[in-house]
């Protein structure tokens, strides 16, 4: 498996699996369990997502030895807080029935997330998280946290996919030793992904899906990719990128696809703010 380094030394798989809109603990855990027999080791989950258990389970019953896996999980914003994120991580990890997690991420810049930050640099330190990082956050808040802190969060994981492309963040991520890493690889299909004109030209001169070619751009950018599927055959597909390579033309193709616009939601929505800083978690 193709990996990143991260800006503390750590090692990251530049695939996994990511398990959002997995409510079902079965389908779930099957999935988890199926990519992780497929060969992905890096998983992504989140306190929100309200799967950890079923995501446990599936490692567990891998039998896969702990230090080949790479866990990460996120922090919601009801949870910012220094007190708060300390007891949340526990139950996170309690949850996963693991002892330690290899990334830990800020799942929003709302909230007390300077608290939470504080909590999180601590248990970095004491080595019960192996690698610290945010999500959603735009280069400003980044900016921000990293000037007012000592650890210097090892990712950000934000949208990113062919219609929202984020060139520019990625180079000030670059910049700041952050890893980009994507999520919504394919919009969720949003914009007519899989159907797109240009990424279909492109499969079929490689031989290859509009899934698999959008996933290969994204690592040729050294973007992290966390691809979702509850099905085995795409499960398979989206990990088997690595028999071939996209030329200079196809990337500048792809980039032509660029809106420069998210398909989901806008971090300087002040109703988006206001709407996650109400949604509780049922921890
Ligand atoms: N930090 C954040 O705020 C945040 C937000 C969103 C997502 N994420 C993370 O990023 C991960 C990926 O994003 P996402 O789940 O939102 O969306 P995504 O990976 O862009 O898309 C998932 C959708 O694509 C379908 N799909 C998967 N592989 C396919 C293939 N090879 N061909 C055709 N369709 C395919 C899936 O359907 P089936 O399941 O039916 O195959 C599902 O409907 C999440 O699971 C989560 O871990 C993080």
């Amino acid at each position: 498996m193709q990996t990143v380094t991260l800006n503390n030394g750590v090692n990251m798989p530049i695939v996994g699996f990511g398990v959002y809109q997995v409510p079902d603990a079965e389908e779930c855990e099957n999935a988890v369990y199926e990519a992780l027999m497929t060969g992905y080791r890096l998983i992504d989950t989140a306190a929100g997502y309200l799967n950890e258990e079923a995501v446990g389970r599936a490692i567990k019953r891998s039998g896969i030895p702990r230090e080949e896996l790479f866990i990460t999980t996120k922090l919601w914003v009801q949870d910012a807080g220094y007190e708060s994120a300390k007891l949340a991580f526990a139950k996170s990890l309690k949850k996963l029935q693991l002892d330690y997690l290899d990334l830990y991420l800020i799942h929003q810049p709302f909230g007390d997330y300077y608290g939470a930050w504080r909590a999180m640099e601590e248990l970095y330190r004491e080595g019960k998280i192996k690698a610290i990082g945010v999500s959603n956050f735009l280069p400003d808040r980044l900016m921000d946290l990293i000037v007012h802190n000592e650890v210097v969060p090892a990712v950000n994981q934000i949208e990113t996919h062919p219609f929202y492309q984020q060139t520019e963040v990625t180079a000030f991520l670059k910049e700041q030793g952050v890893q980009h890493q994507s999520w919504a690889p394919f919009a969720e299909g949003r914009g007519n992904m899989f159907g797109n004109e240009v990424l279909t030209s492109i499969a079929e001169k490689h031989n290859k899906s509009v899934a698999q070619i959008v996933l290969r751009w994204l690592v040729q950018r050294e973007v992290v990719v966390i691809p979702k599927s509850v099905r085995r055959e795409r499960i398979a597909e989206n990990f088997d990128i690595f028999d071939f390579e996209l030329s200079a033309d196809d990337m500048t193709q792809i980039s032509t696809l660029d809106t420069r616009e998210s398909l989901f939601l806008s971090y300087r929505d002040p109703e988006v703010a206001k709407m996650m800083g109400n949604w509780r978690v049922d921890l």
